[in-house]
């Protein structure tokens, strides 16, 4: 319970990191994930539908062939705030990612602004993803077994596109993405060995698929679809502002290493695994984006790659790779089958931590007796996510998906600066290189320039967000808080005979 302190005070008051790297220790989640499995959760929220239809529209819209280098410039993006998720989850040992982060370096407030934007991140973007997926398995049934499905029952009944909301005729329930979700939800509750045994089939089938489509198209790549590299600039498109729009675009493609950090508290090792994972699955993910853009503007004009399904579109154009344009269907289904599931694994644990904290109901901490996994909070997401993606419009609230993710970014870079100043002589096994300004700044900025070109009407829904976010947290949260409490308690430990004995030890090594 929060005691009777002044508000400001209070916003501001930061959790000790000893009390997370304490609780970390004292967690009984089961501690199962090494660096592989680890590295393996991150491809599998990374590589989705931005390498299955953003790769494609980026090249005919902003790029063309120098796609790839937009690749290039949104992995260098997209790796400084790497860089700064893996500082910190060196550091803060516990599932909750950017609010476990933020709520220890910028205060009570500021994680629970980042906990409730992640849920934008998470619950949205697991809904919209599962609605594509059922539009991508009914295609893939379509057009390798001939099998069709029903417009009634495979269809939000709502729409909206164009700021408006359309009314979807003949369509009521989209089965296929409530029978995605609860099944996801149903492995999750189940353990986190199990989840990540699945995780590591589905992505070991997404990354197959990659690969044969590199090695086994590059031989239809025509070198004249890849001149020239950089097309003349015209119209604000192509040429150098192509490259960076088009990496803008593509920016999407690499969301997800973040994921890796909500599983800490089942990491075997995190403070060693984590920072390891994070950067790895981020290079691991724009080796392949960059290999598949450039085959794919190899082997069709870019110019006709505006559409769905672009990899498909192009395997096409050549009569011998009709098992490869099966392949890469079921690649997109394994792909954002496995987005689904670590969406669905981060989102529970976040609630977690918050609960932990006392900023949501305990319902929320509480863990599967036998499982040991977040039962109550997986069960609640996976029924929410369910819903949305079965009856509602999840376009709505897709584009804020890249926006909440960013703002989630930008405040865990925000924190690696604010600790390096508050907490300098910590043991931090992974040190953003450069030091605490050059990257960390850059990537806020980046962030912020991201999240500014994202469309008022984005803005204006992230704001609306943020607005019922800052009243529950006033409703609830500010009465339950322990985060007083857990400041005192590391106080007396701090100032007991063992640890001042410990500290005076620290300083005649040092
Ligand atoms: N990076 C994920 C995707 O491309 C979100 O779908």
């Amino acid at each position: 319970m929060a005691r009777n302190i002044p508000v400001m005070q209070q916003l501001l008051q930061k959790k000790p990191i000893d009390t997370s790297v304490r609780q970390s220790h004292l967690s009984e989640m089961n501690r199962k994930l090494g660096f592989i499995q680890l590295t393996f959760l991150g491809i599998g929220m990374i590589i989705g539908t931005g390498i299955f239809v953003l790769t494609g529209r980026a090249a005919a819209e902003n790029a063309g062939p120098a796609i790839a280098l937009s690749f290039v410039v949104g992995a260098v993006v997209s790796g400084f705030s790497a860089l700064a998720y893996s500082e910190m989850a060196s550091i803060i040992p516990i599932s909750g990612a950017a609010y476990s982060y933020s709520v220890s370096a910028l205060g009570e407030l500021f994680g629970w602004i980042v906990g409730w934007d992640l849920l934008l991140e998470y619950i949205v973007g697991s809904a919209t993803v599962a609605s594509g997926w059922s539009s991508y398995t009914i295609s893939f049934f379509r057009e390798v077994f001939g099998v069709t499905f029903t417009k009634a029952t495979t269809q939000s009944p709502l729409f909206y596109r164009n700021d408006k909301f359309i009314v979807n005729k003949g369509s009521y329930i989209n089965i296929p993405a409530i029978f995605i979700t609860l099944l996801v939800t149903a492995i999750l509750c189940r353990g986190i060995q199990e989840s990540s045994a699945v995780n590591v089939a589905i992505v070991l089938i997404k990354l197959g698929v990659i690969i044969l489509f590199i090695f086994g198209s590059a031989k239809y790549v025509d070198k004249s679809n890849l001149k020239p590299f950089v097309p003349k600039s015209k119209d604000g498109q192509f040429g150098v502002v192509g490259i960076i729009k088009g990496a803008q675009k593509v920016f999407f493609s690499y969301i997800g290493f973040d994921a890796v950090s909500a599983a800490a508290q089942e990491a075997k090792n995190p403070q060693r695994d984590l920072p390891i994972s994070i950067m790895a699955s981020l290079l691991i993910c724009t080796a392949l984006y960059i290999g598949t853009s450039i085959v794919l503007c190899g082997i069709a004009p870019y110019k006709e790659l505006y559409v769905d399904a672009p990899i498909s579109y192009a395997l096409s154009k050549h009569p011998n790779t009709k098992y490869l344009q099966v392949l890469v269907n079921l690649g997109a289904v394994a792909g954002l089958s496995s987005v689904i599931l670590v969406n669905l694994l981060s989102q529970p644990r976040l609630f977690m931590s918050m609960a932990n904290d006392g900023l949501l109901p305990e319902i929320f901490a509480r863990l599967h007796p036998r499982f040991k996994t977040p039962f109550y909070p997986t069960i609640i997401c996976g029924v929410c996510v369910s819903i949305m993606a079965g009856f509602l419009p999840v376009d709505l609230l897709g584009d804020m998906t890249s926006v909440g993710t960013l703002f989630a970014f930008l405040s865990v870079n925000i924190s690696v600066i604010v600790l390096r100043h508050t907490d300098p002589h910590r043991h931090r096994n992974f040190k953003v290189p450069l030091g605490p300004y050059i990257i960390p700044v850059l990537g806020s900025i980046i962030c912020i320039a991201l999240i500014v070109v994202s469309g008022t009407s984005t803005i204006i829904r992230l704001v609306v967000w943020m607005a019922i976010g800052f009243c529950i947290y006033f409703l609830f949260g500010i009465k339950h808080s322990r985060i007083r409490s857990f400041i005192e308690e590391n106080e007396m430990i701090l100032s007991s005979p063992e640890a001042q004995i410990h500290n005076q030890e620290k300083t005649f090594s040092a």
